[in-house]
C-alpha cells in the first residue's frame, strides 16, 4: 500500500513516454518524408524541370501544378506509359523511364515536397 503512489507515477511516467516517442516517431516519419522527397527530386528531377536550360534542351515543362494527387496521378500515368501529350519527344521517353523507376514510396515523397514548395 505504501508503494502504491510511487507505482502509479512510474505507471503515468511510462505511459507518458510512449506517447511522447510514438508522437515523435510520427512527426519524424513525415518530415522525412518530405525530405527524401526533396533530395530524390534535387537528384532525379530537377535538371530537366527546375533548369531554364534544362527545359529549354529537353522541353520539360515547369512544374506549376504541384498538387500532390495531381503529380502523383501524372507520375503513375508514366509508369504506364499514358500522357496526354500527342509529339514524341526523346525526353519523354526519359519522363517515363525515369517515372518507371520510382517506387510508390518515391512517388509519395516527391509529391509530398512538390506540393510543400
Ligand atoms: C530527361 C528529362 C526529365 C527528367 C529527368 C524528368 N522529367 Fe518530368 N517531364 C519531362 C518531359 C519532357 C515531360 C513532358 C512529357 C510529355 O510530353 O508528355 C515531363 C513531364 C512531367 C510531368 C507532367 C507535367 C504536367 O504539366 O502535366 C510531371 C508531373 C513530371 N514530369 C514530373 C517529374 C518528376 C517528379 C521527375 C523526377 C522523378 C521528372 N519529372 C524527371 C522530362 C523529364
Amino acid at each position: 500500500m505504501m508503494k502504491r503512489p510511487v507505482t502509479t507515477r512510474k505507471v503515468r511516467y511510462l505511459a507518458s513516454l510512449s506517447i511522447y516517442l510514438l508522437a515523435s516517431t510520427i512527426s519524424n516519419a513525415q518530415a522525412a518524408d518530405k525530405e527524401a522527397g526533396k533530395a530524390l527530386y534535387k537528384e532525379t528531377c530537377a535538371r530537366c524541370h527546375s533548369k531554364l536550360i534544362g527545359r529549354k534542351i529537353t522541353g520539360s515543362p515547369k512544374l506549376t501544378n504541384t498538387d500532390e494527387a495531381y503529380i502523383t496521378a501524372r507520375l503513375k500515368g508514366y509508369a504506364q506509359d499514358e500522357h496526354d501529350y500527342t509529339d514524341e519527344k526523346k525526353y519523354k521517353q526519359r519522363m517515363i523511364d525515369t517515372a518507371k523507376s520510382l517506387s510508390d514510396e518515391d512517388i509519395k515523397n516527391i509529391a509530398a515536397y512538390l506540393s510543400s514548395k
